[in-house]
């Protein structure tokens, strides 16, 4: 595996692939790897002749300072992590990614309007700084997504759509610890009683899951509500029920063929997102 830390020799390194008719397989992310970045890898290098990650903590994402403060950085163990599995880890500075102060806008319309979007002001306008460039410099044919942050697929296939980049964007499954928390490298800042306690959140989406077959949208949602508020160490920022392709809220699940159930929950002072698919 090679490390690469500038634009111009990630440039030059993706020139030379092109010419020899290589796909490249693209996995980006911002570090603290864990085995759902690691599993979207093994894709990327399993369905393409080269697979390239980037790791870069995405300064112009973070609507919270605090936030961007406090994200888990782990260079060399990202780095040891990666070694065997991808071909190129670029690992830029933020000089590199942005030499000049972005400015450029995006219009994802009403994907932006929902969930994630008014809870993080500005935050998916810094997702399509970052991965238009990312995008633009590796050139991939494939892009792999995690559906953890499910409305960023969504935001990310939208880009792909706006910018008409020749890429597949593949979307692959949550990967959860064995106890069904969904892999997140802000859970390892989770004291560990609260560690333990963090399971109750798939938990209540899987019997919410199984509560929807014989019950109406708004007691599924309600009932989610009560539940998380039981336990006082958990504090709902918001459960939306949506459309799983327009993300757009619905009122009842016969108004979509497709349906998720999105969470965000704050435990420990850490933000937790998480999300089923019902149907
Ligand atoms: P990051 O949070 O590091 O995640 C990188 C990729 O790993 C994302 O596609 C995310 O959905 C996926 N991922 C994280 N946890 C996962 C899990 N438990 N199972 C499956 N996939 C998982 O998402 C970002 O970084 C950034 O917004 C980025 C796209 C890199 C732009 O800065």
């Amino acid at each position: 595996m090679e490390i690469i830390r500038t634009r111009d020799a990630m440039q030059q390194a993706v020139a030379a692939f092109r010419k020899e008719g290589k796909t490249i397989g693209f996995v980006p992310t911002m570090g603290a790897l864990h085995e759902g970045h690691l599993t979207l890898m093994r894709l990327a290098q399993k369905e393409n002749d080269i697979a390239v990650c980037s790791i870069f903590v995405n300064p112009t994402q973070f609507n919270n300072p605090t936030d961007l403060e406090r994200y888990p950085r782990n260079p060399e163990k990202d780095a040891e992590a990666v070694s065997g599995i991808v071909d190129i880890a670029f690992i830029p500075s933020v000089e590199e990614m942005y030499p000049e102060q972005p400015t450029e806008t995006y219009d994802f319309g009403d994907l932006e309007k929902v969930m994630e979007g008014p809870s993080r002001p500005g935050h998916f306008q810094g997702v399509g700084m970052v991965v238009s460039r990312l995008f633009e410099l590796v050139q991939p044919d494939r892009a792999y997504f995690g559906k953890k942050d499910y409305q960023q697929v969504a935001i990310i296939r939208r880009l792909v759509e706006l910018k008409k980049y020749p890429i597949e964007i593949v979307p692959v499954e949550i990967v959860r610890a064995d106890d069904g928390l969904a892999l997140s490298s802000r859970n390892a800042l989770l004291h560990p009683d609260k560690r333990a306690k963090a399971p109750f959140i798939y938990r209540t989406l899987k019997q919410a899951k199984e509560m929807a077959a014989g019950h109406t949208l708004q007691e599924v949602e309600q009932w989610i509500k009560e539940r998380i508020g039981s336990d006082s160490d958990f504090e709902l920022e918001y459960i939306q029920i949506a459309d799983a392709e327009t993300l757009q809220p619905i009122s009842s699940f016969a108004d979509a063929a497709h349906v998720v159930a999105c969470i965000t929950v704050w435990l420990d002072g850490v933000r937790l997102i998480d999300n089923i698919e019902f149907k």
